[in-house]
């Protein structure tokens, strides 16, 4: 169906081996381990066997490392981002920052938000905020006229993803940080499945906050999440979930109460997981070397290839036919798609499904055009009984 065109992204194929073995078409839920990921793991695992207590002064540092790695791929400046476990933790952060008195108590998002995020925020009307979830007319989109006409003098902040994972479908983002700041609201853009695969800057978007995860896109595995703070407002806020790392001197262990850092460790909790930041070097360093803007190139040629599949086998597309409105996944649905899925799995043909819209792939810089004619061939042969 496609031409297998020159493509030099292949060159980076040979980092990771085990997409010899596979056909790995899942990097918006889980990116391709990198070969090196094992070696950077051991380097962890040798200074902990070899110098004990005295590693940490290796391991902290590596808080910062994984940091600038991650302000490089957003176009961040340095010192704006801090790394964290995982998202649910960021937004728990940052909600501890707000407080609903004064007449400012909205909480802004889209109905189609990852329910993570949304499990967060509902639980801070416990503290007062009234969310307001925008709907989807057609389970795919927001229409962005209706959240910006969602935000207004009552809302504090606008906690939304920048691309929705049940669909790929790519919020406009700048248009909506605008209107938030025109009514001194704060956007915190969730960008976990546009990291690593859409170009970011996040100053020109103009978010408060952004933060979002290296499982994905990133082929970081787990546990080596990030938040962006926008520098001027670093010093405003005073998170109540903290710990002794958002201090100003930890070492120092003073008492009783938090005297918070003047940088953006100011929204860091307890001791962070230092093996998930070795571990996620590679995946992160292939990706800002690589540059997001060939990857997303690629992306778009490659998502449109699984788009003429779909059209072609007659199912279901449930994402943004519009290169400009699609994300790096496609998602797409038939009767019996979550069974067809879980025996592609069985066969090594890596995907994932999610109710009520069907399968989800996504190619990535690695991916071989003629893997997606493979995936799509294994997918008939399944429909059709062939093969078990
Ligand atoms: C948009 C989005 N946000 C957040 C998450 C995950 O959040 P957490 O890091 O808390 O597991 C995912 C997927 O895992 C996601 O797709």
């Amino acid at each position: 169906m496609a031409d297998p065109v020159a493509d030099s992204l292949l060159e980076w194929r040979k980092h990771f081996p085990a997409l010899e073995s596979c056909v790995h078409l899942i990097s918006h839920s889980l990116g391709c381990v990198p070969a090196k990921a094992k070696d950077d793991l051991g380097e962890f695992i040798e200074l902990w066997s070899t110098k004990s207590i005295t590693a940490w002064s290796d391991w902290l540092p590596e808080v910062n490392h994984a940091a600038a790695r991650i302000e490089k791929i957003l176009s961040a400046p340095a010192g704006t981002v801090i790394m964290h476990q995982n998202v649910s933790t960021v937004m728990a952060v940052l909600a501890s920052c707000f407080d609903y008195t004064g007449g400012r108590n909205k909480i802004v998002y889209e109905a189609l938000q990852f329910p993570t995020v949304s499990y967060v925020w509902q639980a801070e009307e416990r503290r007062g905020a009234k969310c307001q979830l925008v709907p989807s007319k057609d389970g795919i989109r927001i229409d962005v006229d209706a959240m910006c006409d969602a935000i207004d003098e009552t809302t504090l902040a606008v906690p939304m993803s920048h691309v929705i994972f049940s669909s790929a479908y790519i919020q406009d983002a700048k248009k909506i940080c605008s209107k938030a700041r025109s009514v001194g609201a704060h956007v915190i853009l969730d960008c976990y499945q546009s990291v690593g695969t859409l170009p970011l800057d996040v100053v020109d978007l103009g978010v408060s906050f952004a933060c979002g995860g290296s499982v994905k896109y990133l082929c970081g595995g787990p546990g080596a999440a990030w938040l962006y703070v926008r520098p001027d407002l670093t010093g405003q806020f005073a998170p109540r979930v903290t710990g002794w790392f958002g201090n100003e001197a930890p070492f120092a262990f003073t008492m009783p109460e938090q005297s918070y850092a003047d940088n953006v460790w100011r929204y860091m909790g307890g001791t962070p997981a230092i093996a998930a930041l070795y571990q996620s070097r590679a995946g992160q360093s292939i990706i800002a070397e690589i540059g997001v803007r060939k990857i997303r190139d690629k992306s778009l040629v490659m998502t449109d290839q699984v788009i003429q599949w779909v059209d072609e086998l007659g199912m279901t597309l449930n994402s943004p036919r519009l290169a400009h409105e699609r994300g790096g996944s496609v998602v797409f649905d038939f009767v019996g798609a979550a069974d067809v899925c879980r025996e592609l799995n069985r066969r090594k043909f890596f995907c994932d499904h999610r109710p009520g819209v069907g399968i989800r792939i996504a190619p990535h810089f690695y991916t071989k055009a003629e893997e997606i004619d493979l995936f799509f061939a294994e997918l008939k042969k399944i429909r059709s009984g062939a093969g078990r």
